[in-house]
């Protein structure tokens, strides 16, 4: 059983397997999970039940899910961390414990479910809207539960999943007349907004198709050929009134921990003008830098797979271990048959 830290306050954090992980991801989201093993115990999952809700390929899924287990391993998690989530089904048990504790209107109410049925609507007339996209969120409120963390560290947009989750465990313990379930908190930490960079309207994203996003696993040159062609402004020097694609690449440049402003940057000319193509060539090398030991490791992960998918199958193995521990806990509670 993964051994409970009691120095270390819990976290856990679940991302669905999807495709690309790009420098949006990166510094949005993975980082941060990467940054928060030192001073925590950390639990996170790859959601393959959650990736079910919307029309997938059945075909493709498990490789969505290696692909997003190797690519947070190449960025630094470490895999006694992470998991699988359909390797401990016990979340799935737990989804329908506590959808009697969820209450219908207020699952109605969130918003994720009204834009993830409209793009579905939207995509494929055909299409249908699986009641698993209704309860997706009881789900992700079983799959922090079940670990009772003291922290789930989420994007503003998952705000009010965060608080059905907690009212969910209110109402549990309220019900059972026990504090059986600790009532978590989001945390919510700065995160860099990085925006496409061949359109800087929009957030980088790998819906967007190629040109939208950057790979973090991608070859130098291609990292430096898409940072050249970023969309800044007209004409070739930059100002310090900042077009939204200058102060992206600006934005990139901070998260890649180069925090040089604009008026330093310029001093390193002589002319003391900073040109688009020098900013950028700054950029692609900020870049470039930060991803070298992941790109490093992800070759690595490559070569060895078989041992990968075998340390996750073993991390997966001993949360598990711990998740039907505290079921069997919660399904005492609730008056349920208890296994052992
Ligand atoms: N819904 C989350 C997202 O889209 C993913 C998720 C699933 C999650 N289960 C979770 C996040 C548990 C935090 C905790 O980003």
């Amino acid at each position: 059983m993964k051994p409970e830290n009691s120095e270390k306050e819990r976290v856990l954090s679940g991302m669905q397997p999807t495709g690309n992980l790009h420098f949006g991801r990166y510094f949005g989201a993975v980082k941060n999970w990467v940054d928060l093993q030192a001073a925590y115990d950390c639990y996170y999952c790859i959601v393959d039940y959650h990736a079910m809700t919307m029309p997938y390929k059945p075909a493709n899924l498990r490789a969505s899910t290696w692909n997003g287990i190797f690519g947070l391993i190449a960025c630094g998690i470490e895999p006694r961390n992470l998991f699988i989530q359909s390797w401990v089904p016990e979340h799935a048990e737990l989804t329908w414990i506590l959808s009697c504790f969820a209450s219908y209107g207020e699952v109605q109410r969130m918003t994720q479910f009204k834009d993830k049925s409209q793009q579905v609507a939207e995509k494929d007339k055909e299409a249908f809207i699986s009641v698993g996209l209704f309860t997706y969120p009881v789900l992700q409120a079983a799959d922090i539960l079940i670990y009772k963390p003291k922290y789930v560290p989420v994007g503003k947009d998952q705000e009010q999943h965060l608080e059905l989750t907690r009212n969910i465990a209110i109402r549990f313990n309220q019900q059972v007349g026990k504090e059986i379930l600790p009532v978590p908190e989001a945390l919510f930490t700065e995160i860099p907004k990085v925006m496409s960079t061949a359109d800087p309207s929009r957030k980088m994203s790998a819906s967007l198709g190629d040109k939208h996003n950057i790979n973090v696993f991608a070859d130098p040159d291609q990292i430096r050929k898409q940072i050249r062609t970023a969309v800044t402004d007209t004409g070739t020097e930059t100002s310090s009134a900042m077009s939204p694609g200058v102060a992206n690449l600006f934005s990139l440049l901070k998260a890649s921990g180069q925090t040089e402003t604009y008026a330093e940057l310029k001093s390193r000319y002589e002319d003391q003008s900073l040109k688009y193509a020098e900013l950028k060539e700054v950029v692609a090398e900020a870049l470039v830098r930060v991803s070298a030991p992941m790109r490093e490791k992800m070759d690595h992960i490559q070569a060895n797979k078989k041992e990968y998918k075998e340390m996750i199958r073993a991390s997966s193995e001993s949360i598990r271990k711990r998740a039907k521990h505290n079921l069997d806990q919660i399904k005492d509670a609730c008056g349920l048959m208890i296994t052992s």
